[in-house]
């Protein structure tokens, strides 16, 4: 998609759909919609009356210009209050936006992105915002389509011209520069947001260990100082890694390991590193525990956390930070059969702690037993993040938009949720009770992948993983709500979400801030 800044906004100009978000009970105080209005005669204050048009938020008034003006539609965005303004607010606007532009099959758009008088965004942020809500909001999982369905397809409108303005409705000097780089950095982001979603909808068939290696492979190549290396099953067992290996056994999709290590050409390869780590089950069946009528459905999507870590670190490697860091996934398909992993089998990840498999549908924490350890003990990792759709639990615990967060290292724990907070990525932080360790002890290993008590699942399960990093600064996300998209929301369409990957970036910018210092 294409995205051009425009130095005036001439109302002579054709184009498809004109966007304009304005501020809740100020619609015809804010001078360009006055323009507007007055051009048409007085259609805009007719409306907005008859509609009972407010700009509150997610509140939309569109109509069709008739030829008067060069945009054959208006489309007037509602953002809300002054005071709420945030980057999340310009994020569902530019999402909101998308809706239109989608309805109408617009072919080309221009948005305006006013910076409202005494607000904290800078008209970067603000433009950045939409157009990330824009793109993302346009995206659509439509490869399988074999007919039009009257929804324009994958990609969106052609061109999206930009007018940035302040409260008075006349462009700002010499900001330009500053534009580009939140437009181009926008785009860069949301894109990646979208390759992750496009992993994570590709159907399970298609979308094995091996494939997801492939891809991997494909997304990172070409790109300076970013390596990748795939461990296939003898390579794997090779590395000890059994936990990995005994999910994987089932299924006639063979395991791979995915690394991707970003060492930018000036940062000396003594410098810490930083381990991103992603649960990559391409399909969870349960195993021999298998699940049950509906819980099967969409655990394709059991993948999610491998899609954020391979796509953030090819963003991170795009954007240039300068900070060491990789991405590691053990990917595996959990299947049910002759040679299936079972309750009662007892496996060693390759730290040599034994597991107790208590229930084969507690599959994710084996596979990353063996990728913290891979992440910790051979790459040396300084610090360490993994996302994982781990538990139901945790989607019981808090709802489908949010993630549960937790960590045994309060600096690090931190540092998280304010990238996450910044990227606009919802998470809830849950404790790492000391008191249910013992819940996880097994009478014949050291371990054991499910608890003695139904409670706490998402705790008892980052109980588990923490006894893989020990020390190591290590948080861990519990992605399982958020990671899918039960239905649309803002500028999420049903399915992959993409989620972590905003948080992933945004984090890797602060940590090569602080580096620098
Ligand atoms: N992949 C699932 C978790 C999940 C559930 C993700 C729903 C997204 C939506 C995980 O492997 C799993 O099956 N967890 C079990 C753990 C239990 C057997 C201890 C669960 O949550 O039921
Ligand atoms: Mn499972
Ligand atoms: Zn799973």
């Amino acid at each position: 998609m294409k995205f051009k800044i425009l130095e005036k906004l001439d109302l002579k100009a054709p184009c498809s759909i004109l966007l304009i978000p304005v501020l809740q009970d100020k619609v015809l105080e804010n001078p360009l919609v006055a323009r507007i209005d007055r051009a048409l005669r007085g259609v805009i204050a007719q409306l907005a009356d008859q509609e009972n048009f407010k700009a509150k938020t997610r509140q939309s008034l569109n109509f069709n210009t008739m030829g008067k003006i060069g945009p054959k539609r208006v489309c007037l965005l509602g953002l809300g209050a002054a005071e709420k303004l945030k980057h999340e607010t310009y994020r569902r606007t530019g999402g909101l936006g998308a809706d239109w532009l989608r309805k109408f099959r617009a072919e080309d758009a221009t948005v305006v992105c006013q910076v409202p008088k005494g607000i904290k965004l800078t008209v970067g942020d603000i433009a950045g915002a939409v157009v990330e809500g824009l793109r993302l909001g346009l995206y659509r999982f439509d490869k399988y389509k074999s007919k039009d369905d009257g929804e324009p397809p994958y990609g969106g409108p052609g061109g999206v011209s930009l007018f940035c303005c302040d409260a008075r409705g006349k462009v700002m000097k010499g900001v330009k520069p500053t534009l580009e780089a939140a437009v181009r950095r926008a785009l860069t982001l949301a894109e990646g947001v979208i390759t992750a979603r496009e992993l994570v909808n590709e159907i399970p068939e298609v979308m094995t260990p091996a494939e997801l290696a492939e891809r991997a492979r494909k997304l990172s190549s070409g790109i300076k100082g970013l390596s990748c290396r795939i461990l296939d099953e003898k390579e794997m067992a090779a590395e000890k890694m059994d936990a990995a290996l005994a999910v994987g056994r089932g299924s006639e999709n063979r395991p791979r390991f995915i690394e991707l290590l970003y060492e930018p050409p000036k940062v000396p390869k003594t410098a810490p590193l930083f381990a991103m780590v992603g649960k990559g089950v391409t399909f969870d069946s349960g195993g021999l525990n298998i699940k049950a009528g509906e819980a099967m459905a969409t655990m394709k999507m059991d993948m999610s956390g491998a899609a954020a870590v391979i796509s953030a670190i090819t963003i991170i490697a795009r954007l240039g930070f300068p900070l060491r860091c990789a991405a590691v996934v053990a990917a595996v398909e959990n299947m049910p059969s002759g040679r299936s992993y079972r309750p009662d089998d007892i496996v060693r990840a390759m730290n040599g702690t034994t597991i107790e498999v208590g229930n084969t549908d507690a599959e994710g924490r084996l596979t990353l037993a063996d990728a913290l350890s891979w992440a910790i003990h051979k790459l040396g990792a300084a610090r360490v993040i993994d996302l994982a759709t781990l538990t139901g639990a945790c989607v019981v615990a808090l709802g489908p938009t949010t993630a549960g967060i937790f960590g045994n290292d309060p600096g690090w724990l931190a540092t998280v949720q304010q990238a996450s907070a910044e990227a606009g990525e919802k998470c809830c932080n849950l404790p790492l009770d000391e008191d249910m360790k013992e819940d996880i002890k097994s009478e014949i290993a050291d371990v054991k992948n499910i608890s003695a008590t139904r409670s706490g699942g998402a705790i008892t399960a980052s109980l588990f993983l923490q006894k893989f990093v020990k020390e190591t600064p290590w948080v861990h996300l519990d992605i399982a709500g958020p990671a899918w998209a039960e239905k649309k929301r803002h500028y999420e369409p049903v399915g992959g979400t993409g989620y972590g990957i905003r948080t992933l970036v945004r984090l890797a910018e602060s940590l090569a801030a602080k580096s620098g210092e």
